[in-house]
């Protein structure tokens, strides 16, 4: 069995009187792809958002690459070698999509509104680092040759992989996508899916939360199911598929749309149901 990158235990946080992630406790192996996956609201999103420092959990611990990293901030999670993208990516559309990437990537690592403003020699070493940092992840995105376009020219593909550039400038371990092919047409997903395929060959853990189930079966070496914020299954996509208490969540509760539900298939029952 491939080592854990990531071992979260007992994992919560809620908000007021709701649990938005209860008790999870599970492992994102190194080198593989895990999906997490559940109905709208099963607290996916905050499961990442607990990861990346963005909530801190109201219990249990949070390790990573051997150390406990439960109680760090943002941008020392993302020194730790944690990256990850947004649901809604929100890019710079006026700005050339290298700029993008620099400010993305710089806003996220750390907290030197200060130092821009003052301009400081630590500024311009930084400036020049970011530089190169963000054409590198460009590359990796095969946005090279994009990178003075005006961001807001690009497709949504194209966008999508600028989100993916802002969280690799960090040079992270472990890749978190939200939604990646939310909003992508069939062609789009292939072509996002051959590009995490491409990271993962070269080194990167991911993880990714996503409703397209071609896309999740099509990649995922293993599976996290969430519902209602609790873990209720993780294996491989073939264990997790026949599993009763997933079948039951997607098919048996409608109070979140039923996006999820009503065909009678499960989970294939999902495709295409991004709400995004
Ligand atoms: N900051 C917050 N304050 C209050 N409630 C929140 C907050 N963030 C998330 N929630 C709630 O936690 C629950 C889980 O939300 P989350 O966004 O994690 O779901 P999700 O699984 O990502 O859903 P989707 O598939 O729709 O993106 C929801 O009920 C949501 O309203
Ligand atoms: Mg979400």
């Amino acid at each position: 069995m491939p080592e854990s990158l990531l071992e979260v235990q007992d994992l919560g946080i809620r908000f007021g009187g709701l649990h938005a992630v209860r008790d999870v406790t599970t492992h994102i192996p190194a080198g593989q792809i895990t999906a997490i996956i559940g109905p709208n609201g099963a607290g996916k999103s905050t499961f990442f958002n607990l990861i990346s420092g963005f909530y801190q959990p109201t219990s249990g611990s949070i390790r990573f690459d051997g150390e406990d990293i439960t109680r760090l901030k943002t941008h020392e999670v993302v020194s730790r070698g944690i990256a990850r993208t947004f649901q809604t990516t929100t890019i710079y559309k006026e700005l050339s999509v290298l700029e993008g990437v620099m400010i993305g990537h710089r806003v996220r690592t750390r907290a030197g509104l200060f130092d821009a403003l003052l301009y400081t020699a630590r500024e311009r070493r930084d400036q020049a680092a970011s530089h190169a940092g963000a054409m590198r992840a460009l590359e990796r995105v095969g946005l090279a040759a994009q990178a003075h376009l005006p961001a807001g020219a690009l497709t949504q593909e194209g966008q999508k992989r600028v989100g993916i550039a802002m969280a690799l400038a960090s040079d992270p371990k472990l890749l978190l996508l939200d939604e990646p092919a939310a909003g992508m047409n069939p062609e789009e997903t292939v072509n996002l899916m051959a590009l995490i395929r491409e990271l993962v060959r070269g080194g990167l853990t991911v993880a990714l939360v996503e409703h397209k189930m071609s896309l999740v079966m099509g990649l995922a070496d293993g599976i996290v199911v969430l519902h209602h914020g609790q873990k209720i299954a993780q294996g491989t996509p073939q264990e997790v598929s026949r599993d009763p208490a997933v079948i039951e969540a997607y098919l048996g509760g409608h109070a979140h749309g039923g996006q999820m539900g009503n065909t009678g298939k499960v989970p294939a029952a999902a495709e295409g149901a991004s709400h995004a």
